[in-house]
């Protein structure tokens, strides 16, 4: 779609620290990653399963893991991100975009997600930065996510990216916009 060409994604796969110093790895999604997303959804708690899709949602569909786990970055991208202890990669959350269809400048929804038992160890944060980079290197201009406002955690991971907010479609949601000028690769 737009003919514009995607960044390898193979080259995605950093190294970082949660904030209680787990190692862990940020990578792009794969097809052997399938089981984890569905075994990962299945852990999330009602609440952050509405907060992230911002209803209630029985599971992922074939269609959404199929997507979920192909890359063609110039149009959408999901990062995985994984603890890299001896032995156990377990996976911790995921953060995705998906660009805005015929968007000039190019613009993509996002969303991201962290298991319930590590909120507030900085997954979230990692993964957003690392989604920034990627769709910055791929062209895109300006990532956008609906967001509930009584979604504290997640409007308190956002002022780390100097957003810029709009209503939403709903009169209790928000649309945050991340710029991705000046973001350094
Ligand atoms: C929102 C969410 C992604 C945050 O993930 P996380 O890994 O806990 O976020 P981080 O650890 O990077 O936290 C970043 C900041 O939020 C704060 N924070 C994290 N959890 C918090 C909580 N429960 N209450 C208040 N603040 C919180 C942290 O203290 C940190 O603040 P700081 O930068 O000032 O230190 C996570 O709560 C989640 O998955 N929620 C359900 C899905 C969702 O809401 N997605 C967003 C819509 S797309």
């Amino acid at each position: 779609m737009g003919g514009k060409k995607s960044k390898p994604v193979a080259l995605l796969h950093t190294r970082a620290r949660l904030l209680d110093g787990s190692p862990v790895i940020l990578r792009a999604l794969s097809r052997a990653d399938r089981a984890n997303l569905i075994s990962g959804f299945e852990e999330l708690s009602p609440h952050s399963t509405y907060m992230r899709f911002l209803g209630y949602k029985a599971n992922l569909s074939e269609s959404e893991l199929d997507h979920l786990t192909h890359q063609d970055p110039a149009e959408h991208l999901s990062i995985g991100i994984e603890f890299a202890g001896r032995g156990e990669h377990k996976g911790i959350g995921v953060a995705r975009y998906q660009r805005d269809e015929g968007s000039e400048p190019i613009t993509a929804e996002f969303g991201v997600v962290v298991a319930d038992r590590y909120h507030g160890l900085g997954g979230a944060t990692l993964l957003l930065k690392q989604l920034c980079r990627e769709a910055r290197r791929n062209g895109i201009c300006c990532l956008r996510g609906e967001v509930l406002e009584t979604n504290l955690p997640m409007l308190k991971v956002l002022e780390n990216f100097n957003p810029r907010f709009e209503p939403g479609s709903d009169e209790d949601t928000l649309v945050a916009f991340i710029p991705l000028q000046g973001e350094r690769e």
